[in-house]
């Protein structure tokens, strides 16, 4: 049953529980990272610059001395990188209660690649998590109760399909819809990934949320209208906009495939609740197809 105003008073207690953080040095991820340690977890901040990773981690044990961060490198463009992560952690970690597939990057004025030559938003924030999750699952099977949780965007709507034929956007590139591709990849991916954990009889959900409008360091590339006046008038705090990846991560007796965002101004400002994504994210034969061409972009396959 939906609460409302949901805030960071109803996250459980968390002691004990491993849960990693992608992009947890910024934005969302930080704030999700600061009230996860208030709930006594033990917090995997994986991120792509580890001198702001370790300023981050000082910034939150300035508020809870006693909170147990591990700053880790991952860069989510660069397969390599991802797959040293996916070692360095199963060295030190038996179990993983919570995957946060947070970390983003939106509206890159030009084209740019991965290291492995995808679509810098498509390859990062997509087949980056994909390949990540896939890396970690031995892990999330053998943790009762375990969750993978995506942030997707509200922007996810502003496509109505994955642009098959050419997903990388080389013969044309705009970046608004790259962003919305995925955007909208994330969502395919929880729901097939919750079928799949489903029929595999796996104590595992996979869940999603978009944060709404939330300032943050996402709209550098966004030009001055949306990166300063729309950030200062209508943004909400990027505190506000981690609730509901916090809530998707976190609230107790979800049965998986949820998806949370806030209500108020379209969608852009609030305290988090169930939501809808858009017709295209519940198409499954497209989510099939995105999952085939994910494991063979990435080589990673998934063993469940
Ligand atoms: N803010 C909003 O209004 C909004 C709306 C809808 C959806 N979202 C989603 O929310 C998520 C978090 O974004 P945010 O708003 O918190 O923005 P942010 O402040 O820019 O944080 C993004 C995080 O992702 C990290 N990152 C980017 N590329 C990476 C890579 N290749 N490997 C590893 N980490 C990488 C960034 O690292 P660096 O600090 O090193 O750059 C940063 O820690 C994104 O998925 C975004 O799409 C945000």
């Amino acid at each position: 049953m939906a609460q409302t105003n949901w805030t960071t008073a109803n996250i459980p207690d968390l002691s004990g529980k491993n849960i990693l953080i992608t992009g947890a040095n910024s934005g969302l991820g930080f704030h999700a990272a600061m009230a996860l340690s208030g709930k006594g977890a033990n917090i995997i901040m994986a991120v792509r610059n580890l001198d702001k990773g370790n300023e981050a981690a000082a910034l939150i044990k300035t508020r809870y001395p006693n909170a147990k961060l591990d700053v880790m490198p991952l860069d989510l463009s660069d397969l390599d990188s991802i797959k040293h992560f996916s070692e360095a952690f199963h060295a030190k970690y038996n179990s993983l209660d919570v995957l946060m597939n947070n970390a983003g990057v939106m509206a890159i004025p030009k084209r740019e690649t991965t290291r492995q030559g995808f679509e810098m938003q498509f390859g990062t924030n997509h087949l980056g998590h994909f390949a990540l999750t896939g890396l970690l699952l031995d892990l999330i099977k053998k943790t009762p109760g375990s969750r993978i949780t995506t942030q997707s965007s509200g922007l996810h709507k502003a496509i109505d399909t994955i642009r098959f034929d050419d997903i990388n956007w080389t013969r044309s590139y705009t970046k608004w819809k790259a962003y919305a591709q995925s955007k909208l990849a994330n969502l395919l991916f929880t729901y097939e990934l919750d079928r799949q954990l489903k029929a595999h009889h796996i104590d595992a959900i996979a869940t999603a949320s978009h944060p709404g409008f939330a300032e943050t360091n996402l709209q550098r590339h966004s030009g001055f209208l949306v990166a300063y006046l729309a950030n200062k008038l209508l943004a909400q705090t990027a505190e506000m906009g981690s609730l509901p990846i916090l809530r998707a991560a976190t609230e107790n007796n979800l049965k998986g495939s949820e998806y949370f965002g806030p209500t108020k101004m379209s969608e852009m400002r609030g305290y988090p609740e169930l939501v809808q994504s858009n017709n295209a994210s519940h198409d499954m034969e497209a989510a099939k197809n995105l999952w085939d061409i994910s494991e063979k972009l990435t080589g990673i396959h998934y063993e469940f």
